[in-house]
């Protein structure tokens, strides 16, 4: 099997030390600020960075061990296929998060938005540059689990 060998190019610091600390379930929104400490070797990369409102990190689950390839998460009471869910528990441990960049202060990026723990790796920083229309986005199972809760309010993360 292939396999691509990746390095950090920074951490996420976050006032979130345990995984029970990150808020979930339906309609839970993600207003945590914290930052992003880019690695001094990557600083140059941050060019040009300030003029985007909304960034898309990457980084890794560091501390999910295994993975289920069909689980119930914690927005519903059924079972969904890993590639349908955010799970952490997945075949690469890769999470997805939009951030709002609030200011940089050098290799320093304060965001709001952090469903992350304290100390994660961050894998890449890409600006979030197109959004797809409201009423061409299906939302799954999702959708129809908030309709069964009542909830009105998408889920962020
Ligand atoms: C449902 S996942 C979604 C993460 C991301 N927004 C995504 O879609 O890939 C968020 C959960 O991952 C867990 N988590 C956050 N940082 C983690 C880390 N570094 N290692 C393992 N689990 C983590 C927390 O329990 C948090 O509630």
């Amino acid at each position: 099997m292939e396999e691509w060998k990746m390095r950090p190019i920074g951490y996420i610091r976050s006032s979130y030390s345990d995984t029970r600390e990150v808020p979930k379930g339906l309609g839970t929104k993600h207003t945590k600020e914290g930052t992003l400490e880019i690695l001094p070797e990557f600083e140059q990369g941050l060019k040009d960075i300030e003029g985007f409102s909304h960034l898309f990190v990457i980084w890794v689950f560091h501390r999910t061990q295994g993975y289920h390839l069909v689980g119930t998460p914690p927005t519903d009471d059924r079972p969904h296929g890993v590639f349908s869910t955010r799970s952490p528990r997945r075949p690469n441990a890769i999470g997805l998060t939009a951030v709002e960049l609030l200011r940089r202060e050098g290799r320093i990026l304060h965001v709001r938005g952090i469903d992350m723990l304290d100390g994660t790796p961050v894998l890449d920083i890409k600006p979030v540059m197109s959004s797809i229309p409201m009423e061409k986005l299906r939302r799954g199972w999702l959708e129809d689990a908030e309709k069964r809760g009542n909830h009105e309010e998408p889920v962020l993360d």
